[in-house]
């Protein structure tokens, strides 16, 4: 893949902007929404990382398949990555109450008002140890005492479907 043309802040866009992480099949298929997560290198590959809790009905679609993508979007859907980022699709339809269309890929799924998607293919995991975790304890507490530790997935981008005007 060539990458030299490929440009992201990655910090900004994950950490400030936001991303929906969608995984499964045109029949069956989920997305919510992230603000962890990076991209970079590895075994001489361009990834992304993602951090998932296993209570999320995303994760499923994470184990059960071998893609997933990660999106980005312009501020107008913000409300829409809330929406994503607050309900859950094993309660409801929850991409019906967005203004989301999905669009099929070859190998995964994203949105058609994604600006950016990266295609990637599950490359590794591992659970998140919290005995390794060496942040402010008070945080470690709010981030962890009631909900699950992340399982970490790194993806290797395969893809990249880039509408922003260059
Ligand atoms: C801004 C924002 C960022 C989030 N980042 C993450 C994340 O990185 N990892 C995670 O497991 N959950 C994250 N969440 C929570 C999930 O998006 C949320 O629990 C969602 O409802 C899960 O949906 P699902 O059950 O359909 O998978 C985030 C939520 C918001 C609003």
């Amino acid at each position: 893949m060539n990458l030299k043309n490929f440009n992201l802040a990655p910090l900004y866009a994950i950490d400030q902007e936001w991303a929906l992480l969608t995984a499964g099949k045109k029949e069956k298929f989920n997305s919510m929404t992230i603000s962890w997560g990076g991209l970079g290198t590895i075994w001489n590959k361009p990834v992304v990382i993602a951090y998932v809790r296993p209570n999320r009905y995303t994760y499923e679609f994470m184990e059960n398949n071998e893609y997933f993508t990660m999106s980005f979007y312009d501020e107008e859907y913000r409300k829409d990555l809330a929406i994503l980022g607050s309900k859950s699709g094993r309660d409801l339809d929850k991409i019906a109450l967005t203004k989301l269309t999905p669009e099929f890929l070859e190998k995964s799924i994203s949105f058609k008002e994604a600006k950016l998607t990266l295609v990637c293919k599950k490359i590794y995991f591992q659970d998140m140890d919290i005995t390794n975790v060496n942040i402010e304890q008070s945080e470690k507490e709010r981030l962890y005492n009631t909900e699950p530790m992340h399982r970490m997935y790194i993806g290797e981008v395969v893809e990249i479907i880039d509408k922003r005007v260059k």
